[in-house]
């Protein structure tokens, strides 16, 4: 079990262990692909998505571990999202988790390939996630939808052109580009467990929410934290000129605006039933992590 606080480590070591397992393909033909995929996977990030989801299932009564396949296709395709972020066409980025990007390792076109591969794989896995096929199918709908057009790729879509945004449409391209995702990471276990409409409405609140605060504060990271704390070049947002809750706020409103997110989740949170206090570290260490 997790210690009394603190981020949950035997969540985020289950996760570790199931993506160091995952292999794509056994054709030597192919072999430089899975090692570009396995690259970014295993470079050790926080694991933030797959944990809330096995934390979500402890939530809910229901062992972890049997909720690996969905957790693991979640992460893959948060690592698709991060390698294409980085790309010269994108955000023109040169480290992430701690190492060279993918394209400056293997070349932009096995850098678009290797994200390519990571979210068709991602599909893969969770149609084997064991459970009832009509749930594991409205899960996986829940997982393409916060990814397309009205999710990540969307909300990275509105992120590229630069659009002009209040504090609204800022909140939304926080909610699209990386919310989404968060959210969908807590929703589809209460999908697959058939958990009532009612709490599941509970979980998604505070998740959304969650999701959001996830992007406020990697916003003030940006610009508060160094290249080594944060794996990744600091200050990518302000030489890109892009719309952020610290270039829109400012760095002490921001924090406020963070602060007030967090409370807002937490207390939607204590609504819920259930062993929730790995979801509310989860929540407490995307609040007032550093990295
Ligand atoms: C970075 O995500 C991209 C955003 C959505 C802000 P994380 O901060 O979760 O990155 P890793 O997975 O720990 O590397
Ligand atoms: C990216 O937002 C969100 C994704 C969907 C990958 P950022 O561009 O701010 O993420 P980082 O800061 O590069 O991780
Ligand atoms: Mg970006
Ligand atoms: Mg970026
Ligand atoms: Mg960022």
């Amino acid at each position: 079990m997790s210690s009394a606080t603190g981020y949950p480590e035997d969540l985020r070591d289950l996760v570790d262990a199931a993506l160091s397992d995952l292999r794509f393909s056994p054709a030597p033909r192919t072999a430089g692909l899975e090692e570009a995929m396995r690259y970014s996977l295993l470079a050790g990030g926080k694991r933030v998505r797959p944990v809330l989801a096995l934390a979500t299932a402890r939530a809910l009564g229901a062992p972890p571990e049997r909720f690996l396949p969905i957790a693991s296709a979640i992460e893959l395709i948060h690592t698709y999202s991060l390698i294409h972020d980085d790309l010269p066409a994108m955000d023109d980025d040169d480290l992430r988790r701690g190492r060279p990007t993918s394209h400056k390792r293997f070349g932009e076109d096995v850098a678009i390939l290797a994200g390519d591969g990571l979210f068709a794989e991602a599909v893969r896995l969770f149609c084997e996630q064991p459970g009832d096929p009509a749930r594991v199918l409205a899960a996986l709908r829940e997982l393409a939808a916060a990814t397309g057009v009205d999710g990540m790729v969307g909300g990275q879509y509105v992120d590229v052109i630069g659009a002009e945004l209040d504090a609204a449409g800022l909140r939304e391209l926080h909610a699209l580009k990386t919310g989404r995702l968060i959210s969908a990471s807590v929703c589809v276990v209460p999908i697959l467990e058939g958990t009532g409409e009612s709490e599941t409405l509970i979980y998604r609140r505070f998740a959304d929410e969650l999701g959001v605060l996830f992007q406020i504060v990697d916003d003030i990271l940006d610009v508060t934290e160094s290249d080594e704390r944060l794996g990744k070049p600091h200050g990518s947002d302000e030489r890109h000129g892009k719309l952020t809750y610290v270039s829109l706020f400012g760095l002490d409103r921001a924090r406020e605006l963070a602060s007030e997110s967090h409370a807002k989740a937490t207390a939607t949170l204590a609504e819920a039933g259930g062993r929730t206090e790995d979801l509310r570290r989860v929540a407490d260490y995307i609040f007032t992590r550093h990295e």
